[in-house]
């Protein structure tokens, strides 16, 4: 098993994941911890992004929690996405940052965005590790973005191939890999 060839260093990935902590730390400013920013990932791959990403905003108070979803590919029903775990923290009157590792088709986003939304969020942003801005079938505005990418099939950093290669600190191209 050759490793995945380099698309985005270790240290890129670091350096950019800073800059963005920066940017989210200035936006979401002074606050109480009863006010606490609500950062939500989507399981699995977010988990790398969003845990180096609230390690570095340290001056905010966050909460963190999580979504699982699963959609049908390449099935009857594009773009129907499934909601396996809710989160479990209210969100009414909160600030909220969705945070994921990559948006593609953007369905997945979508669905969360317009979920969090009718549940009363006061604010609901997207902050993105990967954006494959040429694969996208619905609009979805990033608010936080790491890095545009071509429409390749990326593992690394939480991006998995069959539940592999998570664990890669860098974001990393399967040559020949088909997207299923
Ligand atoms: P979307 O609903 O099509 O935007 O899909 C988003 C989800 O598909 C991501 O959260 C990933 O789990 C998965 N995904 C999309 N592109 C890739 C990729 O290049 N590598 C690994 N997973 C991907
Ligand atoms: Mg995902």
């Amino acid at each position: 098993m050759s490793p995945p060839r380099v698309l985005i260093s270790q240290q890129d990935v670091e350096r950019r994941v800073a800059e963005l902590a920066a940017d989210i730390e200035r936006d979401y400013g002074d606050r109480e911890a009863d006010d606490a920013l609500i950062c939500v990932g989507v399981l699995t791959g977010s988990v790398f992004f969003l845990s180096d990403l609230v390690a570095r905003v340290r001056d905010i108070p966050v909460k963190i929690d999580f979504f699982q979803t699963s959609s049908y590919r390449g099935g009857t029903s594009p773009g129907e996405v499934r909601i396996l775990k809710d989160i479990g923290t209210s969100i009414r009157g909160r600030d909220v940052l969705l945070v994921e590792d990559i948006v593609d088709t953007g369905y997945t986003l979508r669905t969360i965005l317009d979920l969090l939304r009718f549940r009363g969020a006061r604010s609901v942003k997207l902050c993105a590790l990967l954006d494959k801005e040429s694969a996208r079938q619905v609009e979805v505005p990033i608010d936080y973005r790491g890095f545009p990418i071509e429409d390749v099939f990326v593992v690394g950093y939480g991006l998995d191939y069959r539940g592999l290669y998570r664990n890669l600190p860098y974001i990393g191209v399967l040559d020949g890999a088909p997207e299923d």
